[in-house]
């Protein structure tokens, strides 16, 4: 099983339409993927047709409360992989692991058990350092981290490193920078080219696929489906199968 953790500290940048694209290109392929929703805004979980229930408890917030196992809290989507949803009630379980001992292992425990259920998880992270993103980088093989050239994305991505920096010394040493993806690219502006300079001459981790700038991404989140499935054929859900591809030639599947 190869945990995937998919993070930027800066909001907005494609980290959940990575997350649900990748794990779909993944399950076409047949392979065993579970997803876990770990941000309190759940667009991943609503993305995939499982969005929050008012009155119960999500998946996520009970299986870091320690109330039950994985395998108890994932539900199959209609997408061929199987999701632990996430809620707003992540909130809670975010304080709860400031209360426990260990807080940052809770999630690497819980995959330990479901270790032959799966090929590959991916998690998608809030947009935000804090328990539940450390919970995350503890239990991940590696980070795959989308970035943005139009936005000031250097800054977010610096502050991610640093964040590696500090898991891998303190809870999980075999955690390593896996691929940066450049996401939501548009005609390139003087700004963005200075970006895309930068990233590729000092982060050798850079895909050499993009993710162009879609609304079909907006669209298929109205319609609650990953985009390969919404587009099957189009741009971006090819996008999406090169990534994967590439991801595969590299080693980091
Ligand atoms: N390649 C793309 N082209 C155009 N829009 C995109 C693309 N990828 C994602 N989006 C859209 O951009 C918005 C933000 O994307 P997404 O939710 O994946 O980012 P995020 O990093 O998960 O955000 P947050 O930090 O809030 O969790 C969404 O409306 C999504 O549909
Ligand atoms: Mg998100």
């Amino acid at each position: 099983m190869i945990v995937i953790v998919v993070a930027n500290q800066k909001g907005g940048v494609g980290k959940t339409a990575t997350a649900v694209s990748v794990a779909a290109v993944l399950a076409e392929r047949s392979l065993r993927v579970l997803v876990i929703d770990l941000d309190q805004q759940a667009q991943c979980s609503t993305c995939v047709n499982v969005p929050p229930k008012k009155g119960t408890r999500s998946a996520a917030c009970r299986l870091l409360h320690g109330e039950a196992p994985l395998l108890e809290v994932v539900v199959r989507t209609d997408f061929g992989f199987d999701l632990v949803a996430g809620a707003k009630d992540l909130r809670l379980a975010e304080k709860h692991l400031g209360t426990v001992t260990g807080a940052d292992f809770v999630l690497r425990e819980a995959l330990e058990h479901a270790a032959e259920s799966y090929d590959y998880v991916v998690i998608d992270t809030p947009p935000a350092a804090g328990a539940l993103s450390s919970n995350a980088l503890t239990a991940a093989d590696w980070v795959l981290v989308p970035v943005q050239y139009e936005a000031p994305t250097l800054e977010g991505y610096g502050e991610l490193l640093s964040t590696i920096e500090l898991v891998v010394r303190r809870t999980n040493p075999k955690l390593r920078l896996g691929a940066v993806l450049a996401t939501k690219n548009m005609v390139r502006s003087a700004h963005s080219a200075a970006v895309s300079d930068w990233l590729g001459a000092n982060v050798p981790e850079l895909l050499a696929t993009r993710v162009g700038f879609s609304t079909a991404f907006p669209d298929a989140y109205d319609k609650r489906k990953p985009i390969t499935v919404f587009q099957p054929k189009g741009k971006s859900a090819a996008a999406y199968r090169a990534v994967v591809a590439e991801l595969d030639e590299k080693g980091l599947l």
